[in-house]
């Protein structure tokens, strides 16, 4: 089922005062709705905390990563299994900052993806293009194949996917993608899902997502909600996403 789904993406941000200041803004300002999920994926250290304080409410958390591997001698990595024992529901992976920065390729996130599907956490698997990619023309090139390696990784489990669009020139930028860009974008990757078997994937947009374009972003056919960063920040930004 294509739920409606907006998900926040601290990135390396926070602290225990000013996390503890925002998830209580979030909770006291966030209603459940049916069908519609909002979410929240913090950095590691502070898993607990979000579970001690979204426990008991219709708010979801996550990782913002996952490790492919199970266990063993992975010195700086967290597992599948780990970010269940905390009560993740959702895992990023394939952010374009880990493929930048990271040198997490194709095959990593396909294998990221897999891992946490098999723990029974929701892998959001992040595909976009760079400026470069885009102005050469390949950016439906490029968005099929980082989506086609976690497709071919997590085989028949595709449709437990989320799969989010972030124009990397969009992330961080102010620069927003148009809904019309964004959709173009989308529905290929709906079509390519739906030849897997999993067209009722939530497809989410990211990159520079504020309030005041949300709801036009979303409006679009094959946009079923956003992966935010900056503005999942603040707790007034963020809500006003949700309810768009
Ligand atoms: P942004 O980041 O909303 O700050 O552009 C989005 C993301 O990186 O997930």
């Amino acid at each position: 089922m294509r739920g409606k789904l907006v998900v926040g993406n601290w990135k390396m941000n926070g602290g225990l005062a000013a996390n503890a200041a925002l998830l209580g803004e979030l909770t006291s300002g966030w209603i459940g709705t049916q069908g519609r999920e909002v979410a929240v994926c913090v950095p590691y250290p502070y898993l607990m905390q979000a579970q001690a304080a979204l426990a008991a409410t219709p708010i979801a958390w996550g990782a913002q990563d996952v490790s492919e591997h199970a266990a063993g001698a992975y010195t700086g990595e967290v597992s599948a299994a780990m970010l269940v024992e905390f009560g993740c529901r959702y895992a990023i992976v394939g952010h374009s900052e880990r493929r930048q920065h990271f040198g997490d390729t194709d095959e990593v996130v396909g294998a990221k993806a897999r891992a946490a599907l098999a723990a029974g956490i929701t892998a959001i698997a992040c595909v976009g293009e760079t400026l470069a990619e885009r102005e050469a023309g390949t950016t439906e090139s490029v968005v099929l194949r980082q989506l086609d390696a976690v497709l071919r990784a997590v085989a028949g489990e595709a449709p437990k996917l989320v799969v989010a669009y972030e124009p990397v020139w969009a992330i961080g930028t102010g620069r927003t993608a148009t809904p019309e860009q964004a959709q173009e974008v989308h529905a290929t990757l709906r079509q390519r899902l739906r030849a897997a078997g999993a067209g009722t994937v939530s497809l989410l947009y990211g990159g520079s997502v504020k309030a005041d374009n949300a709801k036009t972003l979303f409006a679009r056919e094959d946009i079923d909600g956003g992966l935010i960063g900056g503005a999942s920040l603040k707790a007034s930004e963020f809500l006003a996403i949700a309810r768009a």
